[in-house]
């Protein structure tokens, strides 16, 4: 089964042609950061209408790449939510009116199960079942059970900041520019982790919840403090990057000690991160974990983890071309 994938929940405008939902034929993305960068942060309306302009030839671009014709394709996957309202209306729109023209099967998938199954793209093996995703992005951290395709169930949250907006927030302090992940990770890289000894969120009884802000709020009085003065900022980015790590550490072991999970996952754009791909690569040679986790083009915002999630999940979503709609709080759960 061939899909076309389009993802425009946020400020990527990405389309993709993945095989069976695993091999896949093209990956486009247009990053938009140009747009939004003088304004530190994303503009609603401006990813809106990039998306808008750049859409169209996004889709003929994949198609191009992958060797094949609009019509030689088994159906449309496309993002529906959870996500920006205007950006999501875009891509959802276009899907519509591609799957209504071509008459192929349309497919409304969530971004956050999207990032899940990218764990699944261009692998020999696949993740088994049931499987302990940590799914940590711009937008969102948690921790996620997957029983089957269609039975996934969020076990813990963050209870304010995502784990990438922590760190986007902390470049900017460091005037790292947006969006600051990526810098943080390189310049922490020269940075002595053990320097300060931020804050680390403990999660109460048998919760695996979480929580960000106050590592970020700590970084935020240290560097308007007086003891900031000649202080490297490799230091406080390495030393904030050491305390995100070990919250989000701490609460994956605790999910995968407590349940018989087969694989654990890693995705989300945060998954780039250099620190928590090392602690995550030791922790399962410790444990004798089978974890997966993608390359980085399939870790941030794509379109082929779309399609994949589709492949798996057709029966479940499958989706009228005349009304299905983009729904910004769609939830997580299927059914
Ligand atoms: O999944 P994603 O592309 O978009 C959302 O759905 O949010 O994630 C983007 C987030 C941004 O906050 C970005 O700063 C962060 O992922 N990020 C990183 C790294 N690469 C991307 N954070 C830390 N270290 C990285 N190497
Ligand atoms: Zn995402």
């Amino acid at each position: 089964m061939l899909l076309l994938g389009i993802e425009t929940s946020c400020d990527d405008t990405a389309t993709a042609v993945v095989r069976d939902g695993a091999s896949v034929l093209s990956n486009v993305s247009t990053n938009q950061d140009a747009f939004h960068e003088k304004y530190g942060g994303i503009v609603p309306e401006i990813a809106s209408r990039q998306h808008v302009a750049l859409l169209t030839a996004a889709v003929e671009d994949a198609a191009d790449r992958a060797r094949v014709s609009l019509d030689g394709i088994d159906g449309v996957a496309v993002t529906r939510g959870p996500g920006l309202i205007g950006s999501l209306v875009v891509g959802v729109a276009s899907a519509k009116a591609l799957a209504f023209a071509l008459d192929k099967p349309l497919y409304g998938v969530n971004h956050l199960h999207g990032h899940i199954f990218a764990a699944f793209l261009d692998r020999k093996e696949l993740p088994a079942y049931p499987l302990l995703a940590l799914l940590v992005s711009g937008g969102h951290s948690q921790l996620v059970e997957v029983l089957d395709p269609v039975k996934l169930r969020v076990i813990g949250r963050t209870r304010d900041d995502a784990a990438g907006e922590s760190y986007d927030k902390t470049a900017r302090l460091l005037g790292l520019g947006f969006p600051g992940g990526p810098a943080l990770d390189q310049m922490a890289q020269s940075g002595d982790a053990d320097a300060f000894n931020f804050p680390r969120h403990r999660a109460e009884g048998d919760s695996l919840d979480m929580s960000f802000s106050g590592i970020k709020t700590a970084v935020r009085y240290f560097l308007e403090s007086s003891k900031s003065v000649n202080v490297r900022p490799e230091d406080v980015a390495a030393s904030f990057q050491a305390a995100i790590v070990d919250v989000l550490m701490a609460r994956v072991r605790k999910a995968w000690d407590r349940a018989e999970y087969r694989t654990f996952v890693l995705s989300g754009g945060v998954a780039a991160n250099s620190a928590l791909q090392a602690a995550i690569k030791q922790w399962a040679l410790e444990q004798g974990v089978a974890a997966f986790v993608p390359p980085a083009k399939y870790c941030t915002d794509n379109a082929a983890m779309i399609a994949a999630a589709a492949f798996y999940q057709a029966d479940m979503i499958r989706a009228d071309p005349l009304t299905l709609s983009a729904d910004p709080n769609l939830p997580f759960s299927l059914a």
